[in-house]
Parts: structure tokens; sequence; C-alpha cells
């Protein structure tokens, strides 16, 4: 049987942080539309050049582009049993797009992740984060510093702060997940499958509490 799983929540919430560790505990492939748009752009990508318009404002990538990414990535074999999916979808129209393509392959969505935080707490997580720039492992200057100064614990790769992490751009960011992202927690109550997890606590509690949610036992 399939196994998708969705991880919601508003800029800074703990999305990649937690997809990284569930992704190893569950075996499931981390599915990271940031991550890719990212990847794109670090490339010079076409697709990279025209998110980076959106993304350094803060503003979302258009749906038609965003669906047919992550379509191409679904559509691979790591996926065929299932996947994490962190930061897509981002609105109602990308949740519909999501259902035609799991559908087309025999799945759906089973369960939705939604992490609640306050506005204070998304303000200091986002400029407070680092990330390596070889692989984006997460970090943060007062909640997960590194062991060393500026370099990643696992690979030794540089550490990072995202262009979008700046206190204007992480403003609007933030405004515009409740204008345009918010209307999808609706989306998934509706269908019984929105989970709320208080994102305020640990890392290792919201771990917990995700996998709890989700009935699953961690593989390791
Ligand atoms: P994306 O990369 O998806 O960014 P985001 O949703 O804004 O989320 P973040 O990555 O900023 O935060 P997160 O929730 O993953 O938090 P993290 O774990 O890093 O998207 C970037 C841009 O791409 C968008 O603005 C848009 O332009 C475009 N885009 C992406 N997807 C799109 C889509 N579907 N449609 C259209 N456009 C799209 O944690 C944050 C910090 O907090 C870290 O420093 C971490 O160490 C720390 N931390 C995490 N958890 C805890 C905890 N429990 N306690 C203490 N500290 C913690």
């Amino acid at each position: 049987m399939s196994n998708y799983i969705l991880l919601v929540g508003p800029p800074g919430a703990g999305k990649g942080t937690q997809a990284k560790r569930l992704s190893k505990q569950l075996g499931l492939p981390h599915i990271s539309s940031g991550d890719i748009f990212r990847e794109n752009l670090h490339n010079e990508t076409e697709l990279g050049k025209l998110a980076q318009q959106y993304m350094s404002r803060g503003e979302l990538v258009p749906d038609d582009v965003t669906i047919r990414m992550i379509a191409e990535r679904l559509g691979r074999p790591d996926c065929a049993d299932g996947a994490l999916l962190d930061g897509f979808p981002r609105t109602p129209a990308q949740a519909e797009g999501l259902d035609e393509m799991l559908a087309k392959q025999g799945g759906r969505v089973n369960a939705v992740l939604y992490l609640k935080l306050s506005e204070p707490t998304l303000v200091r997580r986002l400029t407070g984060r680092w990330m390596c720039r070889a692989q984006g492992h997460i970090y943060h200057q007062e909640f997960k510093p590194p062991k060393e100064e500026g370099l990643c614990d696992i690979d030794g790769s540089d550490l990072y702060q995202r262009d979008d992490d700046r206190a204007d751009t992480v403003r609007n960011r933030i405004r515009i997940y409740f204008e345009q992202t918010s209307p999808l927690s609706q989306h998934y109550r509706d269908r019984n499958l929105l989970m709320e997890i208080d994102g305020e606590q640990s890392i290792e509690v919201v771990t917990q509490a995700m996998i709890s949610a989700i009935g699953q036992e961690a593989r390791s």
C-alpha cells in the first residue's frame, strides 16, 4: 500500500527539519519543492531562473510550473510506494493537482501533518537559520548550532543564510502563507486527513508527536 504524507505549515515551522528526520525513520523519500527550486537555481536552469523571480520576493512560484515539476519528481521509481512531501501543495489548485497525480499512480494522500506556531517564533527561526551548501542540512544559531561555527557537522561544507531569510522577505513570506496557503488546511480537514502538531516544542518532541499522529513505527 502506498504512503504519501504531507508536511504543511508556515515558513520556518520546521517542515524541512522534520522531513529529514522522518524520511530516515519511515524510509520514505523527502521531496521538498523549495529544495528542488534552489537546486535549479544553483544549476542555472530555466526553471531556476524563473523561480528566482518569485522566491526573492517571498512569493509563490506559479501553480502550473510547480505542479509540473512535482509530477515529474513523483513519477520517478523511488516514489512509487510513497513519499514525504515538504512545501507542496501550497494552494488548493496544487492540492487538486496532487490528487490527480497520485490517482494516476493508484495512490492518495494518507496523512497531512500541520505544524502550528506563533509568528514571533517563525521570525526568530528563519532569521537565525543556517543551511549547508552541499546537501541542505539545517542549523540554527541558537536552537541547533553546528559544532564548529560556519561548517556542517555532517559533511563539513560551508553554511550559508538563504537570501529569502532576510527580515523583510521573511515577513512577506509569512503574510503570503496566511493569505494563500492556510486555506489548504480546510481542504484536508474536510477530508479528515489533517493532524495538528504543536511546532513550538523541541525538534525531538515534534518528531515523536508526528510519528504518533500517523500511527507508524519508526524503522530506527
Ligand atoms: P521553502 O523552501 O519550502 O520554504 P518555506 O515553506 O518558506 O519553509 P522553510 O524552508 O523556510 O521552513 P521550514 O518549515 O522547512 O523550517 P526549517 O525546518 O528550515 O520555499 C521557499 C520558496 O520557494 C517559497 O517562498 C516559494 O517562493 C517557493 N516555493 C516552494 N514551494 C512552493 C510551492 N509549492 N508553490 C509555489 N512556490 C513554492 O526550520 C527553520 C529553522 O528553525 C531552522 O534553523 C531549524 O534549525 C529551526 N528549527 C526547526 N525546528 C525547530 C524546533 N522544533 N525548535 C527549535 N528550532 C527549530
